[in-house]
């Protein structure tokens, strides 16, 4: 059984009387420990895709089987659940909270999930130093570099273990160096048994995955 298998999803906007369709019939089966590129031309869905494999979104009609459950599917507390345990998300840009340290944002989604704040920093101090930023834990977001913000977002989306790391191009923002330490980061993170999802508008990230889905507009 694949980790994830996306069965013909459909999705669209309605924006007043017209109909925006943006993934028509979309299937695909992602397996556990993969490393898998999604490339395509602005505005062809791919952000969406992510939106609707983490859970934030939700497709017209179709299926996202997770370890052979449909999420789509899932309510209440099970989707929240799901979001923040078994997902991890890091986006373009980082999103992290202004009024508090690098430490505490990597520690956020272990004390939304309920665990104690020793454990919750003892794991986030380790995060941030395999992402190498254990001297910055103290720095409030506007303190720290573009690349080491990012660094800091990919240490709070593996805080919580997750099974799939989404990442919408998370180097996006960066330059070449700074990218090169985030992708080494998020490389640490597959050889670790995650399972990644990364959409780039890179081709050498994207040859540099094991696998590349490419999306075309509908
Ligand atoms: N909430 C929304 N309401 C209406 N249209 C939307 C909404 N969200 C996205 N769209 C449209 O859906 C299409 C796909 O958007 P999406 O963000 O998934 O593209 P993308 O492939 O990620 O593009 P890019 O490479 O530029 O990030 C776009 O044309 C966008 O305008
Ligand atoms: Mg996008």
């Amino acid at each position: 059984m694949s980790l994830l298998e996306i069965i013909d999803l459909n999705k669209s906007f309605l924006k007043g009387d017209y109909r925006l369709n943006v993934l028509s019939g979309f299937s695909m089966n992602v397996e556990k420990g993969e490393m898998l590129a999604i490339v395509g031309p602005s505005g062809a869905g791919k952000s969406t895709l992510l939106h609707i494999i983490g859970g934030l979104d939700k497709p017209d009609s179709g299926s996202v089987m997770f370890q052979g459950e449909d999420i789509l599917k899932l309510k209440g507390k099970a989707v929240d659940q799901f979001r923040n345990k078994d997902v991890g998300f890091v986006f373009q840009f980082h999103y992290l909270l202004e009024d508090f340290t690098a430490l505490e944002n990597v520690m956020m989604p272990a004390l939304i999930g309920g665990v104690n704040i020793d454990a919750a920093a003892k794991r986030a101090k380790e995060l941030l130093t395999k992402v190498g930023l254990e001297s910055r834990t103290t720095h409030f977001p506007a303190e720290l570099s573009g690349g080491e913000q990012q660094r800091t977002a990919i240490a709070r989306a593996m805080m919580n273990s997750p099974k799939i790391l989404l990442a919408d191009e998370p180097t996006g923002s960066l330059d070449k160096k700074n990218s090169d330490e985030v992708l080494d980061m998020i490389r640490l993170m597959r050889d670790e048994g995650v399972t990644i999802l990364i959409v780039t508008h890179e081709d050498a990230i994207a040859n540099s995955c094991d696998r590349i889905i490419r999306i075309e507009k509908s």
